[in-house]
């Protein structure tokens, strides 16, 4: 594990910890997580099984399935939220994680009813690559939590470990599907080329999104850190911003 990684990992379990220790905290956390697992239900360009039926009926059974899990992921973390005596939040803009790739990502795939067979087949192809790295972060993060919820260890972490190593499994599925389903609709230079957008996407999302959230987490739950894990955190954001300052400088 390179060097970053080793760093991400740490602060992000330690934060996560952090989080889970209270059930103020732990039930925003989940209500993040919820957030993206119903964004899909907020739009009309995810899970195109429509425009994928004609061609690849097979595909169009992959996405409607896709579909299901995440609204069932969303249910799960509404239930678990309730579970632990508090309401889930309804976030929007930039409080949900796919709108803030959407915000980074410089290519769409609404289908509209003009567009051509190979305008469908490469849209579609652009919603599979945004899902899968997509699906990446999610596993990664929910990843993350599960680790916390074991070392708080609690009765009510425990349970959530449970839900959300759930829902990361099918999250590690949905990672292959996805790049399978992409394999089949693309040649390997359109894949390549379409993978590599929506990962620097994803990666400044992760920046932005994460920066956005530690900053929150100082003002919004300020007696639950104290003032050196404050100003870690803001020191952290402010290293994130800068990363993602200079990342846009040299794309
Ligand atoms: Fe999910
Ligand atoms: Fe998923």
């Amino acid at each position: 594990m390179s060097l970053s990684r080793s760093l991400e990992r740490a602060l992000k379990v330690r934060l996560h910890t952090q989080l889970a220790a209270d059930p103020r905290t732990h039930a925003w956390t989940l209500s993040l997580y919820r957030a993206g697992e119903h964004h899909p239900e907020t739009v009309h360009d995810y899970f195109p099984h429509e425009a994928a039926r004609p061609r690849w009926p097979w595909l169009a059974e992959q996405l409607k399935r896709h579909a299901g899990d995440e609204r069932r992921h969303a249910a799960l973390y509404t239930r678990a939220i309730r579970d632990m005596g508090e309401e889930p939040l309804e976030l929007d803009g930039l409080d949900v994680l796919n709108n803030t790739i959407r915000a980074q990502t410089r290519a769409t795939w609404a289908i509209r009813p003009e567009d051509g067979p190979d305008v469908v087949r490469i849209r579609i192809a652009h919603f599979l690559a945004h899902a899968h790295h997509l699906e990446h972060r999610v596993d990664r993060s929910v990843g993350f939590h599960v680790e916390a919820c074991e070392r708080v260890g609690s009765a009510r972490t425990h349970s959530i470990a449970e839900v959300a190593a759930r829902v990361q499994a099918d999250e590690v599925r949905h990672i292959s599907s996805t790049l399978e389903a992409l394999t089949e609709l693309t040649t390997h230079r359109e894949r390549t080329a379409i993978l590599e957008l929506h990962e620097s996407a994803e990666n400044a999302a992760d920046l932005a999104f994460s920066s956005r959230q530690l900053r929150h987490l100082g003002v919004a739950f300020r007696d639950r850190f104290g003032a050196p894990d404050r100003a870690f955190y803001r020191l952290t954001a402010v290293a994130m911003e800068l990363g993602l300052a200079l990342g846009a400088r040299m794309s």
